[in-house]
């Protein structure tokens, strides 16, 4: 199977539970209308926006209009094509929890059963069931149907069990795609042609060379209006669970026979069965969580989580993780695994950075020491780049190294457009492309690496440590990596 291919998709019906919402306007309609835009769709493709909201498709669309159209880039958008793509949108009031309301998707559906049906369930998780059975029950599951369903899966392994085997009665595992929306961004994906499409990383990419692997994603931004679901998550379920060891696996992962969708995902689940578990006092000495306190950024000051809407004055909700994490397998014995992420950071920045071991004995002098050997830093955003710090003699009558980074600006190699994580995922859920999304074992082993370390947090006294807005995160995340001799990478 193609892993990315542009070719046009069947025709299809693309229904989205929670159309009105924040992830619908924002990323789903956007993305839908670029992948438009690029013809992909075929013309009877349609996008049937469901929620509780009382209106009609005119009235969704005028929504769109506000809220969906804003978040196109204003070089792309082209009016014909959005005409031509409101041709796509209907809109049925649906209130999931009404069986009799599912009936006005029955009539839109009626005489479409042999088009790809999308359920898309843009809503909260104690909802997917609900939505499953209530599809089923109105009869609207095909054999070309499949439900893609947002994160997180559950709170833990057990509730993430429950669901999935509330899903697993009206759907085959085959028709479930578990989202992650970083594996639909390109540079996840380009992770996989590095390693996988050069010969010239992989005699390199193990123990014996790597001292370490840094994975920092790093928000600017606060909780913003998701207060009520953040305080009950965290930082741990929110991003660890899923995007970071998500990253983690990609990089550490043996090479596939192929991109067949199970070729890959099993060689994924390999890495996450290898990670060390972090239990008791093993998690507390190898994580650190900490919440931000209020702070100032070049535009001005932001309030701390404490004072977000919708959180109680005492909560004890990270808002940020670092983390040492150990592969156990052949490849990655004794290299640390160095994990962070959090919200109100210095910058929105997601990188991964593997660092080189010293030359065994060097012959030179440098400007430096080799205190920095090579290193490669992959960078997922804002920008999307890839350098590689080498060391060369610096002109001069000397010889004496000094480090040099040889650079790759994806935005200058390819001059267009960069794919949303969202129209990929998108396109293959019409196309039925599992690839990039997660299995049940995949979610499953997720959970049971980090349930241990939220039971280790909740039964200790300590509390999350306070970190300025716009920090780097609390002081105890670098102590974290000093320990073991290293420290953050700094652009
Ligand atoms: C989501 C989290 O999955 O990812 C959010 O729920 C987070 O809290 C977001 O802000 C980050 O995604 P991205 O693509 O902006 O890095």
């Amino acid at each position: 199977m193609n892993l990315i291919s542009n070719e046009a998709v069947q025709p299809f019906d693309f229904i989205v539970f929670g159309g009105t919402g924040d992830l619908s306007m924002r990323k789903l309609l956007p993305s839908l209308y670029y992948r438009h835009c690029e013809g992909q769709l075929t013309s009877d493709g349609r996008i049937i926006a469901s929620a509780r909201t009382n209106t009609d498709t005119a009235g969704f669309i005028e929504l769109m209009e506000k809220e969906a159209r804003v978040h196109i880039e204003p070089e792309h958008f082209n009016e014909d094509h959005w005409q031509s793509f409101l041709q796509r949108i209907h809109y049925t009031p649906v209130d999931v929890m009404k069986p009799e309301d599912y009936q006005s998707l029955v009539e839109l559906l009626h005489g479409r059963e042999d088009r790809v049906r999308v359920f898309y369930l843009s809503v909260a998780p104690f909802l997917f069931a609900t939505i499953c059975k209530g599809v089923d029950a109105a009869g609207l599951i095909t054999p070309e149907s499949r439900v893609a369903l947002e994160k997180p899966l559950g709170r833990d392994q057990q509730s993430a069990h429950e669901i999935n085997d509330q899903l697993a009665e009206s759907f085959d595992e085959n028709q479930i795609f578990r989202i992650d929306h970083y594996l639909g961004k390109e540079t996840v994906q380009n992770l996989l042609a590095l390693r996988f499409g050069n010969a010239l990383f992989e005699p390199l990419w193990r123990s014996e060379r790597i001292s370490d692997v840094q994975i920092t994603i790093a928000e600017s931004l606060g909780v913003g209006g998701r207060g009520g679901f953040y305080d009950t998550t965290g930082a741990l379920r929110d991003m660890v669970q899923n995007h970071l060891l998500q990253l983690l696996v990609i990089i550490a992962m043996e090479p596939p026979a192929s991109v067949d969708p199970d070729a890959v995902r099993d060689e994924k689940i390999k890495v996450l069965r290898a990670l060390k578990p972090l239990i008791g006092q093993e998690a507390i000495e190898n994580t650190v969580r900490g919440q931000y306190k209020g702070g100032a950024y070049a535009d001005g000051t932001v309030p701390g989580y404490l004072d977000e809407k919708d959180i109680p004055a005492d909560s004890d909700t990270e808002t940020f993780v670092a983390m040492r994490a150990e592969i156990e397998s052949w490849r990655w014995a004794g290299v640390p695994f160095y994990l962070r992420t959090g919200k109100r950071m210095e910058s929105k920045t997601t990188e991964i950075v593997i660092n080189f071991k010293k030359v065994p004995h060097s012959i030179f002098e440098t400007t430096d020491g080799f205190s920095t050997p090579n290193q490669l830093v992959i960078r997922l955003q804002p920008e999307e780049s890839i350098r590689l710090r080498v060391y060369v003699k610096a002109w001069g009558d000397d010889i004496q190294l000094k480090p040099v980074h040889l650079n790759l600006d994806f935005n200058d190699v390819f001059q267009k457009r960069r794919m949303i994580a969202y129209e990929r995922i998108c396109v293959d859920l019409i196309r039925g492309n599992p690839t990039l999304f997660l299995r049940r074992d995949e979610v499953d082993t997720a959970w049971a690496f980090i349930d241990p370390i939220r039971e280790a947090w909740d039964k200790s006294n300590d509390s999350v440590k306070p970190y300025t807005a716009g920090s780097w995160g609390p002081s105890a995340a670098n102590s974290l990596i000093s320990r073991d001799g290293f420290k953050w990478y700094e652009d």
